[in-house]
């Protein structure tokens, strides 16, 4: 099965003094990683910050014989993480992107302070932490990548305009990423978690927080991060001991010839086939979308650089 031991490996995980960062980082070390434990320190809301937080996540992880550094820059600093990795451990594999905060507030009441500071902390910081790692990955033929995404990206939730937002664009990201880094042997995949911490512990009710253990969260981040496993450019849901995988479904759709072009009363008269996913495709890249299109306008659509 797969080697899921991380001994030799360097592995960063954002956000890792508290919930789900440091159950991943806790579990990385104990599977031999040499762990880079990058935390603000801040509150939930994105105020303040604290050295203390990192380091303690650190001393419990020296504590049980593991090996880790902390730093406490932010994830929109990418680089200053990437350089404590090499500075301390000489190399660069895994990058998850974890760290995360709430903004959340009802569309019409949401300010700009508010859209900024979590498209910063969520989409801007994971881009830097992992840009920064790149090269270096690129350079030694071998990473991993974890982008952590939310439901609320890929459903929508109330009152989570700006964190959908950020969230779903972690999955763009991820997924041009995995098609950039697949020969170079770096797989790039996100996950939708759903766990008990201080950024759910308010609005989840407590029985039904007892059983989300951000621990049952960990094993999937493991597991995509390793060595031997092939996933790349997918997307999953995990919490409370489920994993599951999501993927795109495309109906197929009406077509139209494109020189006479077609009204609005035509697309009402095809507007089930638009909408039944009957004989529904799954595609995995854009070459399903190019080859209807083509084959619709008489010209073959090629895909651009690979
Ligand atoms: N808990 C859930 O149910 C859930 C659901 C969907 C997505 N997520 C995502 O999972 C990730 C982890 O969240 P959590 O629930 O464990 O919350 P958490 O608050 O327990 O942990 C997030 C950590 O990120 C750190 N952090 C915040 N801003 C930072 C920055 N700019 N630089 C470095 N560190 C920073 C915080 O100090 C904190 O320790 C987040 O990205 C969150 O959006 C969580």
């Amino acid at each position: 099965m797969t080697n899921m031991n991380f001994e030799g490996r360097v592995v960063i995980v954002t956000g890792a003094g508290n919930g789900l960062g440091k159950s991943h980082a806790m579990e990385f070390a104990r599977r031999g990683a040499k762990v880079v434990v990058n935390d603000l320190g801040g509150s939930g809301h994105g105020a303040g910050q604290s050295a203390s937080v990192a380091q303690g996540v650190v001393e419990e992880i020296k504590a049980a014989g593991g090996e880790a550094i902390a730093n406490t820059d932010s994830v929109e600093d990418g680089g200053r993480i990437v350089e404590t990795a090499l500075d301390a451990f000489g190399r660069i594999d895994v990058v998850v992107n974890n760290a995360g905060i709430l903004r959340d507030a009802a569309f019409h009441k949401l300010g700009d302070a508010d859209w900024d500071l979590i498209y910063r902390v969520h989409l801007k910081g994971s881009y830097a932490v992992t840009r920064a790692a790149w090269p270096h990955m690129r350079e030694q033929g071998y990473g991993r990548v974890l982008m952590t995404s939310s439901g609320a990206g890929v459903y929508g939730n109330f009152g989570q305009a700006n964190y959908s937002t950020a969230k779903l664009g972690l999955h763009g990201l991820a997924q041009t990423l995995a098609i950039e880094g697949r020969a170079k042997g770096i797989h790039v995949n996100t996950i939708a978690p759903i766990a008990a911490s201080r950024l759910t512990e308010t609005v989840m009710p407590p029985e039904m927080l007892k059983g989300l253990k951000p621990e049952l969260v960990t094993p999937l981040a493991v597991l995509l991060c390793s060595e031997d496993c092939a996933a790349t450019g997918q997307l999953f849901e995990v919490g409370g001991g489920w994993v599951t995988r999501l993927r795109w479904e495309q109906s197929r759709g009406a077509t139209f010839d494109p020189v006479a072009g077609y009204s609005a009363e035509d697309l009402a008269a095809r507007w089930d086939d638009v909408q039944s996913f009957e004989g529904s495709y799954h595609p995995t890249d854009l070459s399903n979308t190019l080859k209807i299109v083509g084959d619709n306008i008489g010209v073959e659509v090629a895909l651009g650089p690979q």
